[in-house]
């Protein structure tokens, strides 16, 4: 079926998708794309997004690779990535931070130091730079969003989720710091809490065949297109729950 991409909801849109490879990043970059946006994929594995990009490329808009490992990427590295979308597109209407380091369930005590800087610098200090790098890039939009993935506190604040869960509650905190600054002007943020997903992260917690709670993450990826379209302006400054396009 051919898609009318001016009747799309990320019509002629640009979206930068972190963790595009991963479970969420997958799903999420395939609707966005189906939405009609152009989606800039990063990602660390240049296969599994080369992989990613074929699967787009057969029945959307090609997407754009960008391989950037963000466990060493500095700020200059995300400054020269939002100038080159600049450069290419002249404006950036999405930032969709699925992006997120979990390594298993550990006990603070016996948790590698640098394991635990890892997880919280993927969660918090990498995206935080990221966005800051892409904000005179989004103010070229008539209307962006910036999209944080965020677990459920509740979860994550219970023992051994680490460096994981702590960064998760600073991503909270991100998204209405940024919300407080930005306002209303052209540049929203937003945070999406999907719910239990099938994935990889998700499996490093919990024994696949007892997990029923979990669903598939192509449920939550309607949401994600939703949040980074303009009817995600219901939801500036706050925290959404949902999947499947039913946010609450
Ligand atoms: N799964 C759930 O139940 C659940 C629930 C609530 C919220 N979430 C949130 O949903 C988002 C997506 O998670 P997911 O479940 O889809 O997990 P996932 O499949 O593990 O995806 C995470 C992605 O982040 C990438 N990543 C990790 N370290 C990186 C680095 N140094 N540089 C660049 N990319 C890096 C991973 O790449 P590699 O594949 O190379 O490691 C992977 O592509 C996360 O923000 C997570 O907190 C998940």
């Amino acid at each position: 079926m051919s898609v009318d991409y001016d009747q799309a909801p990320l019509a002629g849109r640009v979206i930068l998708v972190t963790g595009a490879h991963g479970g969420l990043g997958t799903a999420a970059s395939k609707a966005c794309a189906r939405a009609g946006a152009t989606v800039v994929l990063m990602g660390r594995r240049v296969r599994q997004l080369e992989r990613l990009h074929d699967a787009i490329a057969a029945v959307s808009k090609a997407p754009v690779l960008y391989p950037l490992d963000m466990e060493g990427a500095s700020p200059d590295d995300y400054n020269e990535l939002a100038q080159r979308i600049d450069d290419n597109y002249g404006r950036l209407d999405g930032l969709l931070h699925c992006a997120a380091d979990f390594r298993g369930l550990t006990p603070i005590e016996h948790t590698d130091p640098a394991a635990f800087a890892r997880s919280v610098h993927i969660g918090v200090t990498a995206p935080t730079w990221l966005t800051q790098a892409c904000l005179p890039v989004l103010r070229k939009s008539k209307d962006a969003s910036v999209v944080f993935v965020v677990d459920d506190l509740t979860r994550v604040s219970g023992a051994y989720w680490g460096g994981y869960g702590v960064a998760q509650h600073a991503r909270v905190g991100l998204v209405s710091t940024l919300h407080a600054e930005l306002g209303k002007t052209s540049v929203r943020v937003a945070g999406l809490q999907p719910g239990p997903m099938r994935t990889g992260l998700r499996a490093k917690a919990f024994v696949d065949d007892m997990d029923r709670d979990a669903r598939d993450p192509a449920f939550a990826a309607d949401a994600c297109v939703e949040l980074l379209s303009p009817a995600g302006a219901e939801y500036r400054g706050e925290i959404a729950q949902g999947a499947s396009g039913s946010l609450e």
